[in-house]
């Protein structure tokens, strides 16, 4: 069995979360400190912190520090809410935070309290990382060119990660994995956050432009592709990083298994299908400039969709941490969750 580096992307030291600023890497590992609600919401906004499982993580760990701030809950709630749209796991976590503190708001050891339930809501998180790296694994030859899209390593999560956690666990259990990183314009998860966490590993990759794939795929040098998940429907439809849609259509076309790789929490049963899912759109100026240097006309608009629905039709399997759901569709999923 190989060694694997823990990278952790936040930490909570004297009564503070602090956590990586992932605008910063590669170039500089860089803490910040969230000390109020403010730094809470401008680090999910302006992406600070990214990756479904962590805005959750730090959203939890937001209303914690709110209430210790003595501000209304609703508020806390309603505010943190607001920062980003589409990642269903920030929800989730927020909602599951106010319920807890709405059954104990009467004991006089909440704020302490809360602060637990958000350190379980991580933890828990870290768990669900490694038993889907466990499941997911098996799934990949004992030789393997895996490409992935955007960042869903520890950077996006707790630590470990989901589709970078399936590629972590393979490597780990003596897989001879190379891995394919799309560069994921316009943020850049792929070269900057993907490669970064690669690197430290010593897992082998090539960072790839976005548009490079279907050229690998029609060489056959791609064997599976694996992907996280920010919203997933009941009926398995995916919302995940902009251009993902594009690489399973690929993916269908050339015959090559499409995984996604996604804990529970990503799961949002309320909504039937991929198209009622919010769909984010950020600043063109994220399309017109890389890294502050302008690479488009000044008066020329951009349009810059986060995310993209990916049809369950298309995904070879969802890997969860309660283990596998092949060829996904509503039956199946609601039959896995224990629903009718
Ligand atoms: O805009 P981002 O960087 O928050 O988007 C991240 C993704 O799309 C990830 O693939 C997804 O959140 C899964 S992370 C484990």
């Amino acid at each position: 069995m190989r060694k694997i580096k823990d990278i952790r992307p936040l930490k909570f030291e004297d009564g503070y979360l602090f956590v990586i600023n992932q605008l910063k890497l590669p170039k500089e590992l860089q803490w910040v400190k969230l000390s109020n609600i403010e730094d809470y919401e401008k680090a999910i906004k302006d992406m600070v912190v990214r990756g479904a499982p962590l805005i959750g993580i730090v959203g939890a760990y937001g209303f914690y520090q709110g209430i210790k701030d003595k501000l209304p809950s609703q508020e806390v709630y309603n505010r943190l809410k607001n920062t980003r749209p589409t990642a269903v796991n920030l929800f989730w976590a927020l909602d599951r935070m106010l319920s807890f503190y709405e059954k104990y708001k009467e004991e006089k050891d909440i704020v302490e309290k809360l602060l637990k339930e958000a350190q379980r809501i991580e933890i828990e998180d870290y768990h669900a990382n490694k038993m889907i790296g466990g499941y997911g694994e098996v799934l990949l030859p004992k030789k393997a060119n895996v490409l992935t899209h955007c960042n869903t390593g520890a950077l996006a999560t707790s630590g470990w990660g989901t589709a970078l956690g399936v590629i972590r666990s393979a490597w780990e259990n003596d897989k001879d994995i190379t891995v394919f990183v799309d560069e994921t314009r316009p943020y850049l998860q792929g070269s900057r956050l993907t490669a970064w966490e690669l690197l430290q590993e010593g897992i082998p990759h090539y960072i790839i432009t976005d548009s490079s794939s279907g050229f690998l795929m029609s060489k056959k040098k791609i064997d599976a592709i694996v992907v996280g998940a920010d919203r997933i429907t009941a009926n398995g439809d995916t919302a995940n990083k902009i251009g993902t849609y594009t690489l399973s259509v690929l993916a269908k076309h050339h015959n090559i298994p499409f995984y996604v790789a996604a804990p529970t929490s990503t799961f949002d049963l309320t909504i039937e299908k991929g198209e009622d899912i919010p769909i984010e759109e950020r600043s063109q100026d994220e399309v017109k400039n890389c890294h502050c240097c302008p690479v488009a006309p000044e008066h020329s608009k951009a349009l810059n969709y986060s995310f993209d629905i990916t049809p369950a039709e298309n995904i070879t399997a969802i890997i969860t941490e309660k283990g596998i759901i092949e060829n996904p569709k509503k039956e199946k999923i609601l039959k896995f969750f224990g629903r009718k």
